[in-house]
């Protein structure tokens, strides 16, 4: 069994398992937009598994050899790849934003970006200059017949589900404005009670201004904004990720504090601005999805600590539960600094923390669930807003310290055990995405758990450096061995965030 022999080998890696300088490799532009079918396979593609995964992330870390300061302010590029009766096909399309053609057309850098890219000019060339890239490149999800590129701070791209081609900016028959935010990371609630049981996408936006603003968006089936409702949020307001329950949704904000000064003087970039404040607590804002309940969002605090992504939140006895992946601080933009050179030792790990929020005593309680360092949580898509059993995480191939991805991990919450599946030393690790084995509801959507929670697929692309590209993952999501390894003709530069639909787009 090949799996076997993968599993294996890969546990006799030293802890050291990974090379640094082989680990930058994945951060290399990828300039060429592909369209192919896999022949490249070891193991073989399991014929139930039919659909299309999306994958976002940054795909140009240069404009023409300038090098963009930081992965986040790469250009969004997608990677359709498609499973058909247990053949896949590829292909990759930059999203075509105003942004990427005007400097395609420059052959240079010509925005700044959130996370410490600069025009070139220098400082005056910066100054005032608040223009920021709408560079669509964190997730993209098929919803309501169209497939949306989303980046948090600005309207998400439409794009064909097929060619991948850029149709332009959505804005939801008008519901949402021009310019306007829209968060890359929507929920999709299986059954809302809202909508009689039918399913609704949960997603939200971060206004900034004097005051910040918080707005929920809920779209039905159509892809239409059917619920809106704004919160004002006091203090500066940087949230990435939020989760949901039946009733409510939950945003954690980070304790930062934001100075405008050197973003507006062109010195810094507006990701330079934030400075963690460990001696502030985290706050937990829950906010009722239900409309008509006017009240103000209730408010609770948990020592400090930085949240980028939540795994899955349930409510429970009067406590809403949530996993969340925490740092003890945040890992600052430092200006200049080549993240390619970061030094893991020196920062903290993402770990998998449990947080209950006590309602009537507006008490949160947490614990460690998982100490190895670990990002990127997925659970089955019935089980959004519901108790899940299941985590399913980019990791560290070592059980401690702070290293690069180069494993899948399984937590089991209930009952504490854990499966690696370790591509160490050779390969690196993005989100892995979970594709249940049976089939999905009328909608297109997993809705129900069909059978056990944990039967069917996590899909996730390895950058391997020992063939210098990268490859796509199937693991078997019950005992996390490897089923087959589909070897692309290129890498693809270590991306954000995918979504999977049962509809295939060959
Ligand atoms: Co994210």
């Amino acid at each position: 069994m090949q799996g076997f022999q993968l599993f294996e080998h890969a546990a006799t890696v030293p802890t050291r398992s990974y090379n640094t300088k082989e680990w930058q490799r994945g951060y290399r532009s990828l300039k060429e937009e592909h369209n192919y079918w896999i022949e490249e396979i070891e193991g073989e593609i399991p014929t139930e598994l039919n659909g299309t995964l999306f994958r976002n992330g940054p795909g140009l870390l240069d404009i023409n050899g300038e090098r963009v300061q930081h992965p986040f302010d790469g250009d969004g590029m997608i990677s359709a790849i498609a499973f058909h009766n247990g053949r896949a096909h590829y292909r990759n399309r930059f999203v075509k934003t105003e942004g990427y053609l005007a400097e395609q057309k420059a052959g240079k850098i010509l925005y700044r970006g959130v996370f410490g890219t600069q025009k070139s000019g220098g400082w005056l060339a910066n100054a005032f200059d608040t223009r920021i890239k709408n560079i669509a490149n964190t997730q993209v999800l098929y919803w309501g017949g169209k497939l949306l590129a989303l980046w948090e701070a600005a309207e998400p791209h439409r794009l064909d589900p097929k060619t991948l081609e850029t149709l332009g900016l959505e804005y939801f028959d008008g519901e949402l404005s021009k310019g306007a935010p829209f968060a890359a990371h929507p929920w999709i609630d299986p059954s809302s009670k809202f909508d009689d049981g039918k399913p609704c996408l949960v997603n939200f936006s971060i206004k900034a201004g004097l005051s910040f603003t918080i707005s929920i968006y809920e779209l039905d089936l159509d892809g239409k904004i059917i619920r809106h409702h704004d919160y004002p949020v006091p203090g500066f307001a940087f949230i990435h990720d939020f989760a949901i329950t039946p009733n409510y949704c939950i945003f954690f904000q980070n304790p930062v504090a934001f100075n405008p000064l050197p973003f507006l003087a062109g010195l810094r970039s507006a990701g330079e601005c934030i400075k963690f404040r460990p001696d502030q607590p985290t706050k937990v804002l829950i906010i009722p999805r239900d409309p008509a309940i006017k009240s103000k969002p209730q408010v609770l605090e948990t020592p400090s600590g930085f949240v980028f992504h939540h795994a899955n939140a349930f409510e429970q006895d009067g406590e809403i539960v949530l996993d969340s992946i925490c740092y003890d601080s945040l890992p600052a933009v430092e200006s200049g600094a080549d993240y390619r050179e970061t030094d893991f030792d020196v920062i903290a790990p993402g770990q998998l923390w449990r947080f209950r929020m006590n309602l009537e005593s507006g008490t949160v309680d947490r614990e460690l669930l998982e100490a190895r360092c670990c990002e990127f949580p997925f659970v089955h898509p019935a089980k959004a807003g519901r108790q899940h059993r299941y985590v399913y995480l980019a990791a560290a191939h070592a059980e401690s310290g702070n290293a690069p991805h180069q494993a899948i991990i399984k937590v089991d919450v209930e009952s504490g055990e854990r499966k690696l599946c370790s591509f160490a030393p050779d390969g690196y690790v993005s989100e892995p995405v979970f594709v249940p084995r049976a089939k999905a509801s009328e909608s297109g959507l997993y809705t129900e758990v069909q059978g056990a929670e944990d039967d069917g697929w996590l899909i996730a692309v390895v950058f391997d450096v020992k063939r210098d590209r990268s490859f796509t993952a199937i693991v078997d999501a019950k005992d996390l061995s490897i089923v087959a390894k589909l070897h692309l003709k290129h890498h693809i530069p270590y991306g954000l965030h995918g979504s999977f639909t049962p509809a295939v787009f060959e």
